[in-house]
């Protein structure tokens, strides 16, 4: 085997590699996907006569609406269309809340708190991290969150204000969270307090590639539980037709909309209302989305299961790693606390992964464990490269043969090569 590592190693590095796989983009093959947006022709009024092309419409035209409420299956007059990014919808909530939250804006809280299930989005924690908010960390099981975890967290004081979830397809281990899971959440933290915020990144709400466990519509899960006013929804366009080019919706109510207005409306006097009636002509229905999104199926799957046919080769002792059905990201998680290890030598070697300790608040993953990877943005054989060094960096750094190799580091080039115990 020390061998056949070798052999691995050098007809790598004699191709000088240079892949990125950090980021979960959509490939250039699925924004042409799209390609008719760019000189769709559109009329100059929405549907109820608004000028498209003159601010008005703060909260997006009513047709752009209708297909967000058909989206997230809430009625229209909780719908927000916005601009092209679900995540500034969701900075834009936390920001409405740590203003003017009522009774108690977030701001004049002494430790204000979020419970974030792990691993997840770097830059939801990011973005806690800009308002002074503490990210708490609580597992993700299978189907949804830790529950017990929950429950035991929000025992430990009065500062937590809300959670954030990824409830389909969960960045970065693909999750998805149940109806049940989601409803015992909504019980707990309501119970909590009925301020308690449920804040859902659904990013990913019509991303699968391969079948997929049914989910409720969100919003219908939202209602029967009767958190309408503690919850918001958001997601966007932006792996449906071009990446930050698309547009984004919200769903809420009561006091969580009161909110969002009021903060956008000091800050933005109206989104683009031609490129939201462009996706509109586009797409014009719900179905239709749906048929679209299949055709991105088609371009991921492979990707997918060319990383799983890599990853389904190395020795079970060295980790696992998680098979979603759909989304943008696969983690391998290593049984020993390796990974940053593996993420450096893969980047010695050309192969660019996202840091290690990036999917936990604080970039401190405590078991040093989970590597996140990102197969679509790269051809399948830029993907086969990449997966062929991260692979064989696993089992190295596993099994503790890059003693020898970083002490060769030390003394020679960079990049000559590997030598094994
Ligand atoms: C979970 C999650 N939310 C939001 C985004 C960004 O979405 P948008 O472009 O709509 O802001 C991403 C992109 O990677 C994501 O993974």
């Amino acid at each position: 085997m020390h061998q056949e590592i070798i052999e691995r190693f050098n007809s790598l590095k004699e191709k000088q590699i240079s892949i990125d796989i950090t980021r979960g983009k959509p490939d250039k093959d699925q924004l042409d996907l799209s390609n008719d947006l760019i000189d769709i022709s559109i009329p100059t009024s929405s549907d109820d006569g608004a000028d498209l092309r003159n601010y008005g419409e703060p909260f997006g035209i009513i047709e752009a609406r209708r297909l967000g409420s058909e989206l997230l299956n809430a009625p229209i007059e909780n719908i927000l269309a916005g601009e092209q990014s679900s995540l500034l919808l969701t900075y834009q909530t936390v920001l409405s809340n740590f203003l003017f939250a009522e009774p108690i804006p977030w701001k004049n809280l002494k430790n204000p708190k979020f419970i974030c299930p792990v691993p997840g989005f770097d830059r939801h924690f990011m973005m806690l991290e800009d308002f002074g908010i503490e990210a708490v960390p609580i597992p993700l099981t299978d189907d949804g969150i830790d529950l017990n975890a929950f429950e035991d967290v929000l025992k430990t004081g009065d500062d937590y204000v809300g959670i954030l979830c990824v409830p389909k397809h969960s960045n970065p281990s693909g999750e998805i969270y149940s109806d049940e899971n989601l409803k015992k959440m909504f019980e707990i933290g309501s119970q909590y307090s009925n301020k308690f915020l449920f804040l859902f990144d659904h990013a990913y709400l019509i991303h699968d590639f391969l079948p997929t466990p049914e989910q409720k519509p969100l919003w219908q899960v939202v209602e029967e539980s009767n958190v309408q006013d503690q919850t918001v929804v958001t997601t966007s366009f932006s792996k449906v037709t071009f990446g930050g080019g698309g547009i984004s919706f919200m769903a809420t109510s009561g006091h969580s909309l009161d909110l969002i207005k009021k903060v956008r409306t000091t800050m933005i006097i109206c989104p683009d209302k031609l490129n939201q009636k462009r996706h509109v002509e586009f797409f014009k229905n719900v179905e239709n989305i749906k048929s679209h999104m299949k055709k991105h199926a088609e371009l991921v799957r492979p990707k997918f299961e060319l990383a799983y046919d890599y990853l389904k080769k190395l020795p079970e002792e060295c980790g696992s790693f998680s098979k979603p059905t759909g989304g943008y990201f696969i983690t391998y998680s290593t049984s020993k606390p390796i990974a940053s290890k593996v993420v450096k030598l893969c980047k010695d070697l050309g192969v660019l992964i996202t840091p290690a300790g990036s999917t936990f608040p604080k970039n401190y993953d405590p078991n040093d464990s989970v590597i996140r990877l990102a197969p679509t943005y790269v051809s399948k054989e830029e993907l086969a490269d990449a997966m062929n060094v991260f692979t064989t960096y696993v089992e190295v750094a596993h099994f503790e043969r890059y003693k020898i190799f970083l002490h060769f580091l030390q003394k020679h080039d960079k990049r000559v090569g590997l030598f094994l115990v």
